[in-house]
């Protein structure tokens, strides 16, 4: 793969400040049916794209193959919205000073973007900046992961079939390290950035007058309530959900509090679970667990099971690895200053604690830097509104994992989790701004 130098990154840095204007006048149904059109392209070329994350990622085929469905929608979610983007009307005789008059609030473009995507979600997550950045007319240009372009190349091309005006979108596989003068560059004055903690806070300090949208980590919790009465599915989930893609997921399940009423039976169905997984060859159609991104990764998330173990936690099932794999691992009673419970673990590690109530849950889910989502199996309403009211991240989801994400949904989290919200039209209002027009002698 050509990795382009700075002279092509400069041309697609002028191109797409050049085309800005021509782009944000773009007729709303210009830019659905182009959004439309990726979408349809992404569904016909389903398996090929699959195969292609499949082999760049080393995400099991059968969930690149949700990936892909996700990114159908994510571009058919953003052309549905296109057409819908409209702006407001604000009566302003709410006040003696405001009779006769009326303001018209639209959102307009703050310009360029430059999308920064990882390499967990190397297609879903490009779209995720990419479709949103389009629908509301603004240039965007996408510095893919390093380990994971291929998807977003193929995107790149499903695009260049669509009338939208050079400049409006380009791919940049430049290296991590070539990036700094994309970040920095006042031409582009939105980042959407998704990835590590470390490297996107330390983004923002470096671009701090830019509006900066981030994805970040987390270590997130899922909570089983004495009321859920179906151990089973909660266990399934929950087995599933820590060791999708290889735990490799910003909201994959990595710690898990049992209330003690449960806890006897739900572990060992936990356990059970867990060890039910299919891991080896993510080609195989039937494979749940396949290897992590490289083999650096693997040994750091067997060294801190490794290290959890030896500060007295109990290793129910895994722990071990063989080159780029990590066996799925159930651990219990981690201690709170080990990685594996306050740090994020990007691998398939769960961590269970036995909790005496709710409150304590809840108490424990919150004592870490990130917030991005939480899962709480309970079919108690008041539970429920309490845990949305106390827990500290973006999401909620009650009686499921926190992994869901319906990709039309708002997305992101508190915290050391991040900024601003994905989900498609919660990007549409990041990636622009108000403007409002007051028109007066307006009879109302
Ligand atoms: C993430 O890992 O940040 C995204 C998760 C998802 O889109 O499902």
């Amino acid at each position: 793969m050509a990795v382009p130098g700075p002279e092509q990154v400069e041309r697609a840095v002028v191109a797409a400040v050049g085309v800005a204007k021509e782009f944000r006048r773009t007729p709303a149904h210009v830019r659905a049916e182009a959004l439309l059109h990726v979408s349809r392209g992404l569904a016909e070329r389903a398996e090929e794209i699959a195969e292609t994350i499949t082999a760049e990622n080393g995400k099991p085929l059968k969930w690149a193959e949700v990936e892909v469905r996700r990114a159908v929608n994510t571009f058919r979610f953003a052309a549905e919205e296109a057409r819908r983007f409209t702006g407001d009307l604000q009566r302003l005789d709410t006040d003696a000073g405001g009779e006769g008059r009326m303001a018209v609030v639209r959102r307009v473009p703050r310009g360029p973007v430059l999308a920064v995507a990882p390499f967990n979600f190397p297609l879903n997550l490009v779209a995720h900046k990419v479709a949103p950045a389009l629908a509301v007319g603004a240039p965007v240009i996408v510095k893919p992961a390093s380990a994971t372009p291929l998807s977003a190349l193929l995107l790149g091309e499903l695009l260049a079939e669509t009338g939208l005006p050079e400049g409006a979108f380009s791919v940049l596989p430049v290296r991590g390290a070539d990036m700094k003068s994309l970040v920095t560059d006042e031409r582009l004055p939105v980042i959407s950035f998704t990835g590590s903690t470390a490297v996107g806070w330390s983004l923002m300090d470096s671009a701090p007058r830019k509006h900066v949208v981030m994805e970040l980590g987390s270590n997130s919790a899922a909570i089983v309530c004495p009321d859920w009465d179906d151990l089973d599915f909660a266990a399934q989930r929950i087995a599933t959900f820590g060791n999708y893609q290889g735990g490799q997921s910003c909201i994959a399940v990595q710690r898990v509090l049992v209330h003690r009423e449960v806890a006897g039976e739900f572990v060992p169905k936990l356990v059970e679970a867990v060890r039910g997984l299919k891991t080896g060859d993510p080609h195989d159609p039937e494979v749940e667990v396949g290897p992590l991104i490289d083999e650096d990764n693997a040994r750091r998330v067997e060294e801190w099971v490794a290290e959890a173990v030896a500060g007295g936690a109990v290793l129910h099932v895994g722990g071990g690895r063989s080159g780029t794999s990590v066996e799925p691992t159930v651990v219990q009673d981690v201690p709170v200053e080990a990685k594996l419970w306050h740090q994020e673990v990007f691998g398939p590690v769960l961590a269970v604690a036995v909790v005496g109530s709710v409150e304590e849950a809840f108490e424990l889910a919150n004592a870490t830097e990130y917030g991005l989502q939480a899962g709480v199996f309970t079919k108690d309403v008041t539970v429920a509104f309490a845990a949305a009211a106390e827990l500290e991240v973006g999401g909620v989801i009650i009686g499921d994992v926190p992994s869901y994400r319906a990709d039309q949904m708002p997305y992101g989290g508190v915290k050391g989790s991040g900024t601003g919200r994905e989900g498609v039209r919660s990007a549409m209002e990041d990636f622009t701004e108000e403007r409002t027009m007051v028109l007066t002698g307006i009879t109302l």
